[in-house]
């Protein structure tokens, strides 16, 4: 079926299937988060509002057996890559001890606020945005448990695609740990305005059209650990720059864990691809065409109704996540999947495999757009009462 979907700023053709007729469409009313989208986040936010069609169960039922059959695999081949609780580093490690007795501790908090004084307003607002970004994991957690045919049915399900989101979910949780007692301790942010707004986040949840459906659900999760990956890295090297090699360990350490996450979804979409090739790459195709978003985009502070454009564009003009990510992560993927060099496949996968790979040049000219967005003057609430110019 040919037809013509507006994607972003230019209309090309939609190559992709429908979905099979979900099991539930549900209408979400329109929230006052729903917003108009500034020429940069077209590739870096939300492409659709909250308000559009949530479709669910988009995954035939007989694809089930495939998940079922690939339960060894994965037990084989996923599992092992978790890393053992005893060989894992914590929080506590990049942080004063209060173990060491009240002098030492505070000497480290000295130490700790001394080293973040070269660091700009704008880098802890990105710092504060990566760190909800990591404490919005009851999110996460709870949407891979949506995804058919995988998700843990229990709570403590034997199954490995259960034990794998556990270990994952365990393994997360000191990210948003590790990052929020860091800026809780460099007294450099107003805490209450960033607890407010993590309520505020977990609260709306996310509205990523994942459909409950796991070829889906990989896709975005490979294409989203990479992304955090840069994006923990690149605070990394702004941390070295300003002074704070503590601060750039503990980013580095973090993107470390979601280059190995990473690995794990996409040797997942590698599988599916190889087992069911059409399925996995109309799959790729569709979240393609829908956008990769961020999961922290319905943000919302109590205040700035457009805190996420604000953001956003912050995170563009640092560096730190921006539209040319996006291009090169979609690049990456290409080639780690070979989806060029796919064979064999038929009528609307064949069409979806054109799409894909003639996708790149098309997220560049976007690229080269979003450079021209005007700065603007933006007061964020988590920053003492200090203009941040955005
Ligand atoms: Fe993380
Ligand atoms: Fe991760």
């Amino acid at each position: 079926m040919m037809q013509t979907t507006s994607f972003s700023q230019f209309n090309i053709p939609s190559i992709v299937r429908e979905s099979p007729p979900p099991a539930t469409t549900i209408h979400r009313r329109k929230t006052t988060l729903s917003r108009r989208l500034s020429l940069v986040l077209a590739v870096a936010s939300p492409a659709t509002s909250p308000s559009r069609h949530q479709v669910t169960h988009s995954m035939p039922p007989e694809k089930l057996e495939i998940f079922k059959s690939l339960e060894p695999w994965v037990s084989e081949n996923v599992l092992p890559l978790r890393k053992p609780v005893e060989k894992c580093w914590q929080p506590i490690e990049f942080l004063p001890d209060p173990s060491q007795g009240p002098e030492q501790f505070e000497e480290e908090v000295r130490a700790l606020r001394q080293r973040v004084l070269g660091l700009s307003d704008e880098y802890f607002v990105m710092l504060v945005g990566n760190m909800l970004t990591e404490d919005a994991l009851p999110t996460y957690q709870t949407v891979i448990n949506t995804w058919d045919g995988v998700r843990d049915e229990t709570g403590s399900s034997p199954c490995p695609w259960a034990i794998w989101t556990r270990a994952w979910t365990a393994e997360e949780n000191r990210h948003g740990d590790l990052l929020r007692t860091y800026l809780y301790l460099s007294g450099r942010v107003d805490m209450l305005m960033v607890e407010k707004t993590l309520q505020y986040l977990i609260g709306a949840g996310i509205d990523i059209g994942l459909e409950n459906n796991p070829y889906l659900g990989y896709v975005y999760a490979s294409f989203q650990e990479r992304a955090t990956c840069s994006s923990h890295g690149n605070m990394a090297r702004l941390a070295i720059k300003g002074g704070d090699p503590m601060l750039a360990r503990i980013c580095g350490t973090i993107a470390a864990d979601e280059k190995r996450h990473e690995h794990v979804y996409t040797r997942i979409v590698e599988k599916l691809l190889e087992v069911d090739p059409n399925a996995t790459m109309l799959a790729i195709a569709h979240m393609m065409k829908k956008k990769i978003i961020m999961p922290m985009h319905l943000i919302y502070d109590g205040q700035d109704p457009n805190i996420f454009e604000h953001f956003s564009a912050i995170g563009e003009r640092q560096g730190i996540y921006t539209s040319r990510h996006y291009a090169e992560i979609l690049e990456f993927f290409i080639t780690r999947w070979k989806l060029e060099k796919l064979e064999g496949l038929i009528g609307e996968a064949r069409r979806a495999q054109d799409y894909v790979c003639g996708l790149p040049p098309r997220v560049r000219k976007l690229e080269s757009r979003a450079k021209k967005i005007e700065t603007r003057q933006v007061k964020f609430s988590w920053i003492f009462n200090k203009q941040v110019s955005a």
